[in-house]
Order: structure tokens, then sequence, then C-alpha cells
């Protein structure tokens, strides 16, 4: 069982056609909505091997706790970028998307449940990377 999480009409009409080509609707559960309230509708005891975050960043710490609750123990929650070219590591720097990460790192760094790492990327659109955590 998979869930998906969107803000967007449109969005979720394009994962629907790509779930459906890949043969796996029956899998997955779309959700539509802003996903601080619709992954609060996912049951605990529903427990997924892997969250993926890639969403606004600024909300990156509600979504991971609201990832613990729904991962069982030994799965993953991997948040995507949370590099942003170096921005993050930038005492100068201060917008939202950088103080969501910031807040996220700053959570996972005294939370003894997970062991966690970066894993850098490099793209056209310059350097990132995701957070790999493993929920102990
Ligand atoms: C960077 S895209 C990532 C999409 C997908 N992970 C991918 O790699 O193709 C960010 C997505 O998060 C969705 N999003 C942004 N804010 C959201 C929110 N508050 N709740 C749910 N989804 C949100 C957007 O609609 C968009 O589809």
């Amino acid at each position: 069982m998979a869930a998906c999480l969107s803000s967007q009409v449109l969005d979720d009409l394009v994962a629907r056609e790509n779930f459906e080509y890949a043969g796996v609707s029956d899998k997955i559960k779309i959700l539509v909505g802003p996903a601080a309230e619709t992954l609060q509708t996912l049951p605990s005891e529903e427990k997924f091997d892997l969250a993926f975050i890639d969403a606004d960043k600024a909300s990156n710490l509600t979504y991971y706790l609201q990832a613990k609750r729904v991962v069982k123990r030994g799965g993953v929650i991997i948040v995507d970028n949370v590099v942003r070219n170096g921005t993050v590591a930038n005492p100068d720097i201060d917008d939202e998307n950088v103080r969501g990460v910031r807040n996220l790192l700053q959570h996972i760094k005294n939370d003894k449940e997970v062991d966690a790492t970066t894993i850098g990327t490099v793209s056209e659109k310059g350097y990132d990377g995701f957070l790999y955590s493993l929920y102990l």
C-alpha cells in the first residue's frame, strides 16, 4: 500500500495517469489537499516502509513528524532538497525554505530514534542533497 499526498488537482491527475500506466493504481491512494492536514488522516496502524518528503520546505518538520508516525521501525524517511546550493549552511541567508530545512536538521540532531545522513546531488540546477534517515 502507498499513499501519495498532493496539494493540487493537476498533480493528482498526472499522478493518477502515471500510476495507471505503471499498472499499480490499485495499490495507491491519492490524497489531495494540504499535506499537514491529509497526513493526519493516515491511520498510525497503517505502517509504511518508506516516506519521501518533497513539498513546501517550510513545513518539513511537520511532515517529518507525521512520517515518523506512519513509517515502521526499520523504515526510511527521505527529505529532498536539504542542501539548497549551500544556502542552508550560510548564516547570511534566512528565507522560509532554508529555515524549514534548518528546523528539521535541529530536530533530527536530537532525535535518538533515527540515524540520518545527507547524500549530495548535482544537476543543471546546481547542487543539493537529500536527507536519508533510518527509523531505528
Ligand atoms: C518539488 S514538487 C515535487 C514533486 C515530486 N516529488 C516530484 O519529484 O516529481 C513539490 C510538490 O509538492 C506539492 N505541495 C506543495 N505544497 C504542498 C502542501 N502544503 N501540501 C501538499 N502538497 C504540497 C506541490 O503541489 C508539488 O507537486
